[in-house]
């Protein structure tokens, strides 16, 4: 492999941002991509946030959809660094696809309220990086308003997210008191100064944390950081970027991301931290990125970008070697050899052609519909990538067709959305109407909208008693069809074949997992 490549792959970093509704994630967005030089304007990204998600209105969320592509995937560069971040779609288009991108990514921020702590989708989404080791850097956010004590939210990441936590940084005071944070490793004092779009003054640099110059500049706070200090010294890990490597400790930054402050002493942190693209995991070998032989994999299809044409983008991550426009790859999965002409790559609000891409980039490769989530693409070798899975769903609900005559276009606008990983299709072994499964609720409406749209079929949903699902498995066979015998009600087979078991409460799962000890549930399913 050349040097150039070579270089091209340590100089890249991507990365997804997890936190829960609310905690500033689109704000601090904004702030990298102002950094990366990306936007010109402030409210780029927020003005996406804004828009109606009037979900019986299928034009608004078509026109949702041709925004949230361009910022489905934001490249820039930062000093010598080209980064490439991955939307994490939060809020009420929260689904699969916001797990799946956690699957195509070397490393996440994690952003945490200071007033909330740990949120639910933080652990959710935490539960995702837990996969594949993802590291993680924490940022906590809103420093400029009250919030709790920053040793109990540490306390608090340390015990629901089960990760080591080691700060960087620490604040000093917080709300009307914020004076600002001191850079633990580079000594170095920020003042807090408000809105500030793009800040480049550089921090006060300290001897030490008896310099009296902190007293000068901070009075009876200057005492009050010493102290912190002292404590996190006795109490706190030391960083060790192998463990951060590991997934086994987080390094913390405090700041405030409306205010722009704090957020470049953590970006500057983590394109020395985060790590380049490593190796990847295929079901056949490890597959290095230095390779020279081309491969990588779709983790995310976004459909319909323009309904008259019924296209789709295949969101595809590089894992090794250098893509070249117009290259040929094999399709393995078809069995054929596909030319990459078309692909593009994603700039913040801008979409262009690709004319090279290293591992670590992701590029969009048009299509109608002949590829899926998780296809691996390679130039000659036969491999297939692992850890691009199905999620189990948490929402349910069944379809009902309103023109019974329309029974086969329903059934292949499902099971095309089902390639799509728009929505999850379980057929109950009693019963004859399909059950859609869901990790976030607005899916059902898209379905639903999009079948009226694309396929003109008339079709509504209604409550189903499920509540959770698991893939049953067995080496054994006739195991696997005694449990089904006896469950039959609660068992159905997926967009795939494969059996799942649909649960009406938590409970009843813990309960039948126990009763039947050798049946093994899985909560994720990797595609065939
Ligand atoms: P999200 O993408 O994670 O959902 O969060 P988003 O960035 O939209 O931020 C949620 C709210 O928190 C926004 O307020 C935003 O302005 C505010 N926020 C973000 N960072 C900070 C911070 O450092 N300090 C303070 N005080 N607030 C912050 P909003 O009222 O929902 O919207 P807006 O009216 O301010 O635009």
């Amino acid at each position: 492999m050349s040097s150039k490549i070579k270089k091209e792959i340590q100089r890249r970093r991507t990365f997804g941002i997890i936190s829960h509704p609310d905690a500033g994630k689109t704000t601090l967005t904004e702030k990298l991509l102002l950094f990366g030089g990306a936007i010109q304007m402030a409210g780029a990204v927020k003005s996406r946030k804004t828009e109606n998600h009037a979900v019986s209105d299928w034009m608004s969320i078509e026109q949702e959809r041709g925004i949230s592509v361009t910022s489905s995937v934001m490249k820039f560069n930062y000093r010598d660094c080209e980064i490439n971040l991955l939307d994490t779609p939060g809020h009420q288009d929260f689904s699969e696809d916001t797990y799946r991108v956690l699957t195509a990514v070397d490393s996440a921020l994690m952003v945490i309220d200071n007033a909330k702590g740990v949120e639910a989708q933080t652990m959710k989404l935490m539960e995702v990086c837990r996969m594949r080791n993802t590291p993680i850097i924490t940022f906590i956010n809103k420093l400029d308003r009250e919030g709790l004590d920053p040793l109990d939210i540490l306390a608090d990441i340390e015990d629901k997210l089960q990760i080591e936590c080691t700060p960087l940084s620490w604040p000093i005071g917080m709300g009307k008191g914020f004076k600002g944070v001191y850079n633990i490793y580079q000594r170095q004092l920020h003042l807090f100064t408000p809105s500030q779009s793009t800040r480049t003054q550089d921090g006060v640099v300290v001897k030490d944390i008896d310099d009296p110059v902190l007293d000068e500049l901070l009075g009876s706070q200057a005492e009050a950081l010493r102290e912190d200090i002292a404590l996190l010294e006795g109490a706190s890990n030391p960083f060790d970027h192998q463990q951060y490597l590991k997934a086994g400790q987080t390094p913390v930054f405090f700041g405030s991301a409306v205010n722009n402050f704090g957020v470049k002493e953590m970006l500057d942190a983590f394109i020395e931290l985060a790590p380049p693209p490593g190796p990847r995991a295929a079901a056949e070998r490890m597959v290095s990125p230095e390779e020279n032989s081309f491969s990588g994999f779709t983790f995310k299809i976004q459909a319909n970008m323009n309904p008259a044409h019924r296209d789709r983008i295949a969101f595809f991550r590089i894992c090794s070697g250098k893509f070249t426009r117009g290259m040929k790859i094999a399709h393995h999965r078809l069995g054929k050899e596909m030319s990459l002409s078309n692909a593009t790559i994603f700039m913040a609000q801008d979409r262009s052609n690709v004319d090279e891409a290293y591992p670590g980039d992701i590029i969009g490769i048009h299509n109608h519909g002949t590829i899926k989530i998780g296809d691996t693409f390679t130039d000659k070798e036969p491999l297939k990538f692992t850890g691009i899975p199905n999620f189990a769903p948490e929402h349910f609900r069944r379809v009902l067709l309103k023109n019974p005559l329309k029974t086969k276009q329903l059934n292949k606008g499902l099971e095309q959305m089902a390639e799509e990983g728009a929505v999850q299709l379980f057929k109950p072994l009693m019963g004859s109407n399909y059950i859609l499964g869901a990790v976030g609720i607005l899916q059902f409406d898209v379905v639903i909208a999009r079948l009226k749209a694309e396929y003109g079929v008339d079709a509504v949903t209604e409550p189903v008693e499920y509540s959770s699902a698991r893939w049953i498995y067995h080496n054994d066979r006739k195991k696997l069809d005694e449990f089904t015998n006896k469950n039959q009600a609660n068992v159905a087979v997926d967009a795939e074949g494969h059996l799942t078991f649909l649960a009406t409460n938590k409970w009843w799962l813990e309960r039948t997992m126990e009763k039947f000890p050798d049946i093994i549930f899985q909560k994720t399913r990797e595609y065939n």
